[in-house]
């Protein structure tokens, strides 16, 4: 079982329009998936078309830090290899008790560890901070994915997450990380210039694959609530340019991190 930690502290760097696309894409292709929405804002678990306002806390990854099982709240989705742990706002209150649970950093880990046998890949999709919920998914994870735009607003910070993961991962666990650019707009690197310069360091760690700015994934958000839901590029079976770059982010990944 591999799993993935896309995680970023920013917000609005497209962390849940990858973990649903690259979710969907790997279940597609045949493996057994499961994506875990640790946002409260739930917008993993609203893009694979469940109702959250209906998800209780305890049916969310929050039970899993008072010993609850995977198995007890997973749910089925559209893509039949594809199950989901859903998030709820719910989950926002029931995190705020977890500083006085022990290990609770753990917690995550653990609970996967039970059902390694029963996934190819675990997606861990969090939200836009480093709180306890962010710590375990990189805990859980043997790698973790980083996506960032090329802007010097979305790469200010990049530091910070960098120093934190290798804080979280120190220890003989084996683990890999990668940087993925996404919302690429047109233009040349001229324009781009200073973002370059900061990860100019990093340049073995960034992915080949691209995600390109797209209004195929822009406007498939504007569904029913404007803002809320976006897209489930890969299940459209077009060939637009949201799902010809997810489709090739996930063929690189699964070259690079095989199940
Ligand atoms: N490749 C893209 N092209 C255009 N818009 C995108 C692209 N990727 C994501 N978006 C949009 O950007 C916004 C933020 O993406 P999201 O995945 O929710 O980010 P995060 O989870 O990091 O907050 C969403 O409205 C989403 O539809
Ligand atoms: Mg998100």
């Amino acid at each position: 079982m591999v799993t993935i930690a896309v995680v970023n502290q920013k917000g609005g760097v497209a962390k849940t329009t990858t973990s649903v696309n690259l979710a969907v894409g790997l279940a597609a292709l045949g493996w057994r998936v499961l994506l875990i929405d640790l946002d409260p804002q739930a917008h993993s678990t609203l893009a694979l078309r469940i109702d959250s306002d209906e998800v209780m806390a305890e049916h969310t990854v929050a039970s899993l830090f008072y010993d609850g099982k995977v198995e007890d709240i997973l749910v089925d989705t559209i893509e039949p290899k594809l199950k989901l742990i859903p998030a709820s706002i719910h989950l926002a209150t029931a995190v705020e008790s977890l500083y006085s649970v022990i290990f609770r950093e753990v917690k995550l880990q653990k609970a996967l560890d039970v059902v390694k046998d029963q996934f190819d890949y675990v997606i861990l999709d969090s939200g836009p901070n480093l709180g306890v919920l962010s710590i375990n998914s990189i805990v859980a994870a043997d790698k973790v994915l980083i996506p960032t735009r090329l802007s010097m607003y979305s790469l200010d910070g990049l530091n910070a997450l960098l120093n934190t993961i290798a804080k979280v991962k120190q220890g003989p666990a084996e683990y890999d990380w990668r940087i993925l650019l996404t919302m690429v707009k047109g233009y040349g690197k001229e324009r781009q210039a200073a973002a370059w310069n900061i990860l100019a360091p990093l340049s073995d760690r960034i992915l080949q694959t691209q995600i390109r700015e797209t209004e195929a994934v822009e406007k498939s958000q504007m569904n029913e609530d404007e803002d809320e839901i976006m897209a489930v590029v890969l299940q459209k079976s077009s060939g637009n340019r949201g799902a010809q770059d997810y489709r090739a982010l996930v063929k690189e990944l699964v070259e690079l991190w095989p199940a």
